[in-house]
């Protein structure tokens, strides 16, 4: 039997490719999804790509009797990453309370429960959006951070500090908060992907659905911004080479006795592209002609943003190794699977 390691929001798209790279290297996962976000076939989709079928439980983590039940049931526990949480910027600005109680209550219920149940390790989802529109590129992990832009940037600054408290008084935790930049792409086998509800507001969905005929045209939002063709630079990191950043933050929590309690590191490429450098990419790499028009700037975005990755590059061992040509053939590839297209 290999190491327990709970991946909650396991089902949703950094979760379940997080699984697939945990099981390939021999941890037993554990996962709990409400499947507010994603459907129980990832579930089989994962075992088809494993050959190993995660443990599923579904409930939702403000439950905190029902997740009482479940560590008492899974005594093995010894690490758990934590991605089950609401991510809509648009929605979080329409419902604050119902984003700042999901991703708060069930942060502090999980935490709860790890001094209760003697789970000592955690890696927490964060986020680039900490540093809102920084002042110098690339950022580190220590750029200042700015004022969160919406209610869902803030759970994640939040959320960050309750683990910087909670870490100096409770003495057997140890915890890895991963700030990830933009995760694009799918698993090389097409099996799971990212498969947002509705009307995708991130742009790749936004380009594999275009090219797929679900959406008549993408909008590119801007293109009078200070960058080299006007429109906004973001550090897209491949979804596989990020969950292997989990495998990494978990095994350096298990296994090193010096490091430091609380730990974040910038998780992307160190490179940025602009949004009609990833339209460019895309059609190159897929042989597909993209219907776009530029409209106007979005509100809340940011112009430039791309990270240092010298920290989880030396300290980590961790490098983003996939292009984003193949990065959004992948995605592609995927879009193509499930809405059957040749
Ligand atoms: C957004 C959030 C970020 C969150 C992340 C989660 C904002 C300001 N930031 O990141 O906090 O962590 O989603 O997934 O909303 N674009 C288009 N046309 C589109 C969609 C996007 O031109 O139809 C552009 C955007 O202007 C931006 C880039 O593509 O320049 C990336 O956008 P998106 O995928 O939404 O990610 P972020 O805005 O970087």
């Amino acid at each position: 039997m290999g190491r327990q390691v709970l991946v909650t929001g396991g089902t949703g798209y950094i979760g379940s490719h997080t699984v697939v790279e945990l099981q390939a290297v021999g941890f037993e996962v554990i996962i709990i999804d409400d499947l507010s976000n994603s459907t129980a076939d990832v579930v089989d989709n994962i075992e088809r790509i494993s050959g190993i079928r995660p443990v599923f439980e579904e409930f939702n983590l403000l439950d905190l009797g029902r997740l009482e039940t479940f560590f008492e049931k899974y005594r093995g526990i010894e690490a758990i990453i934590h991605f089950a949480a609401f991510k809509s910027v648009g929605e979080s600005v329409e419902k604050p309370l119902y984003y700042y109680r999901n991703n708060l209550v069930s942060l502090m219920n999980i935490l709860d429960c790890m001094s209760k149940y003697n789970v000592p390790n955690l890696v927490f989802s964060s986020s680039c959006t900490v540093y809102g529109q920084p002042d110098q590129l690339p950022v580190t992990e220590n750029t200042p951070k700015k004022d969160a832009e919406s209610p869902y940037g803030n759970t994640k600054a939040i959320s960050e500090e309750i683990l910087r408290d909670v870490v100096k008084v409770a003495r057997e935790l140890n915890v890895i908060a991963l700030r990830y930049f933009n995760p694009i792409g799918a698993h090389p086998s097409a099996l799971i992907g990212e498969l947002p509800r509705g009307i995708p507001n991130n742009l790749v969905p936004f380009i594999t659905q275009t090219a797929a005929g679900i959406r008549q045209q993408l909008s590119v939002f801007g293109d009078d911004y200070n960058t080299t063709d006007g429109s906004c630079v973001r550090d897209y990191i491949n979804v596989v080479d990020l969950a292997k950043a989990h495998v990494i933050a978990i095994n350096r929590l298990i296994t090193s006795i010096n490091i430091d309690r609380y730990e974040f590191f910038n998780i992307g490429t160190g490179k940025g592209a602009s949004v009609l450098e990833v339209v460019k990419t895309f059609e190159e790499a897929t042989g597909v002609k993209l219907n776009y028009k530029i409209v106007d700037r979005r509100p809340g975005d940011v112009e430039k943003i791309y990270a240092d990755t010298t920290i989880a590059n030396t300290v980590l061992g961790w490098k983003a190794q996939t292009s984003l040509y193949d990065t959004l053939l992948s995605a592609w590839n995927w879009e193509k699977r499930i809405r059957n297209i040749d």
